[in-house]
């Protein structure tokens, strides 16, 4: 790795034409990282480099590279003799689908990616610039962490590249893919931004390797199994999806940032369609099985409501009995929550609470209008649950709802039972449109279990009971009560939902509603 020393000083007496060569005789040197060798390598692996990865996330010919001459200047442990120029990591900014977007790679042919003193200034110099003019940044992670002969230096270089994704958070969106290792001080910074992406097989996050852990605990573990995509998507819910390779990781990317805004004033993105606002799905009106207690898919509501079924879910393999993800109505983007009946009868947990209430978050952030769609049979009972904070976890999505100020038009499908109705995005915390299919039943709890408390006398007598079960139905099972008093603004047909939803979505384009001023609010974390 001695790459500096083919660089030779610009003479005198040079032509234009030489200088020139010069200037690319350099670039070249400088695209090539830490050299051949350790690019085949990086294939071998399944990996691309981060220039081709760079390549692929952004429009053709649009990206600028910054800094690509920098080195690093530590002189401990004979580092003086080698240096690469960039440093392990390409930074820059270009275009996706030509709107300007800051990006920085980790050159993992380069000392591992690890991060040095200069590298962090090179990642801090594009952080700023995204804040300042307003767009998103993109980090692509392959790295071993702090650059081990640096020392201090290196975790200073951390701290700030941390102190910038905490000041950017919900002004510009921050993304971070994982193609690689991604260990030590190189977690913090994907954990701070709004969605964490990794690649399947290549790519791994933990704060402290598999060796430490053995140390530490005595347990044996691989580094999959402590920290590959499976785990971080099914299990810590730290990663929001995993692709295949790093080509389907990079064009699922460009078809994220289609959604997204530039910045949490710029409004959302507005792409042209052919999907009629005003078309009519008769097949939902069906939708719902006459058996209450039957699932059915809320994904296929979902997508015979939305642009051209088209569907970006965010943490599809967490917490599956809620679904988030981002669609868009007329064109525009719109954040989607909803219960899931096929999964736990689309109970609410801690875990579903907490996926649910950081995508509300995100939503209010950047100014994406928020369509929830409700199914729910409660809270999840039982002591796993309370013990785990199931109060906490719970509070965060009701405060979520509570707190934002987008548009949210809510659509409760059948139940909204208990307090899980409050939280879905009710009227009482400001939905500002609420429907209800006729199938919806909006009640403290089940028939059932109403019956049950109310005539415990008479649990003995089955045929009372079913005739005192019989009589909440029919009185509460049903949007009606709801709609008597103003909770609901309407009952609709369920073939008409996307209509109805483009219009009030439409309708709800001039909301503006402040919060009291305060330093920030305590959501309880
Ligand atoms: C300097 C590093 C490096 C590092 C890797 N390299 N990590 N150089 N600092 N942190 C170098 C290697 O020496 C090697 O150089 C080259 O990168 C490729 O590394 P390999 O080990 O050959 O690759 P591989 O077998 O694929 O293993 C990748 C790896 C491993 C799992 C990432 O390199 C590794 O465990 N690295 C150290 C991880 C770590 O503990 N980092 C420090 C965390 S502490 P040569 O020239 O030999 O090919 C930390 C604290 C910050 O980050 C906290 C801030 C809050």
């Amino acid at each position: 790795m001695r790459l500096c020393q083919q660089i030779d000083t610009f003479g005198s007496g040079h032509t234009m034409k030489d200088i020139i060569a010069e200037l690319e005789r350099r670039r070249d040197i400088a695209r090539l990282g830490g050299g051949q060798p350790r690019i085949d390598a990086q294939h071998g692996k399944g990996k691309l480099t981060a220039r081709e990865r760079i390549d692929l996330l952004m429009d053709e010919n649009s990206f600028e590279e910054f800094d690509m001459f920098v080195e690093h200047r530590s002189t401990d442990f004979g580092m003086e003799k080698t240096k690469v120029p960039g440093d392990g990591v390409v930074t820059g900014w270009g275009t996706i689908n030509g709107r300007t977007v800051y990006v920085f790679a980790k050159d993992f042919t380069v000392f591992g990616g690890s991060l040095s003193e200069a590298h962090a200034r090179k990642i801090t110099k594009i952080q700023d610039m995204a804040l300042q003019n307003r767009c998103p940044i993109i980090g692509l992670f392959d790295a071993g962490g702090a650059r081990i002969q640096e020392g201090v230096a290196a975790l200073g270089g951390y701290g700030e590249v941390f102190l910038r994704n905490t000041l950017t958070s919900g002004v510009v969106p921050q993304i971070s893919v994982i193609m690689g290792p991604c260990a030590g001080g190189d977690v913090y910074s994907p954990a701070m931004t709004d969605f964490i992406f990794m690649v399947r097989d290549t790519s791994y996050m933990f704060v402290t390797g598999p060796d430490v852990v053995k140390t530490v605990t005595n347990e044996t573990v691989t580094a999959e199994e402590l920290g590959g995509a499976k785990v971080h998507t099914t299990r810590s819910s730290i990663a929001d999806r995993a692709y295949e390779n790093d080509l389907e990781a990079l064009l699922q990317m460009r078809r994220l940032m289609d959604f997204l805004p530039l910045n949490n004033k710029s409004g959302v993105p507005v792409l042209p369609t052919r999907d009629p606002a005003d078309r009519v799905e008769l097949s939902l009106d069906t939708l719902i099985p006459d058996n209450p207690n039957k699932p059915y898919d809320i994904k296929e509501l979902i997508l015979k409501v939305v642009d051209e079924a088209d569907f970006f879910e965010i943490q599809d393999q967490f917490a599956k009995n809620i679904v988030t993800g981002f669609a868009r109505i007329e064109g525009r983007t719109i954040g989607i929550v909803a219960n899931q009946p096929m999964i736990l009868a689309g109970v609410l947990d801690s875990d579903a609470s907490r996926k649910a209430a950081r995508f509300v978050r995100f939503c209010d952030c950047f100014e994406i209008p928020i369509v929830t769609f409700v199914d729910v049979p409660g809270f999840l009972p039982g002591t796993a649950q309370e013990y785990g904070g199931l109060i906490k976890h719970g509070a965060k999505l009701l405060f979520a709802y509570a707190e934002a100020t987008v548009p949210k038009v809510t659509l409760i499908t059948r139940k909204a039972y208990g307090g899980a109705y409050d939280v879905m995005s009710s009227k009482h915390i400001r939905g500002d449109v609420n429907y209800a299919w006729p199938s919806a039943e909006i009640a403290v709890m089940g028939a059932k279990g109403a019956a049950e408390i109310l005539y415990r006398s008479e649990l003995a007598d089955p045929e009372k009971l079913e005739k005192r079960i019989a009589d909440y139905k029919e009185r509460f099972a049903n949007p009606f009560i709801a709609a008597e008093r103003g909770y609901i603004d309407e009952v609709i047909l369920p073939r008409n939902t996307r209509r109805r939803l483009a219009r009030a979505l439409n309708m709800l384009r001039g909301k503006e509603v402040t919060n009291p001023w305060k330093k920030h609010d305590n959501i309880p974390l």
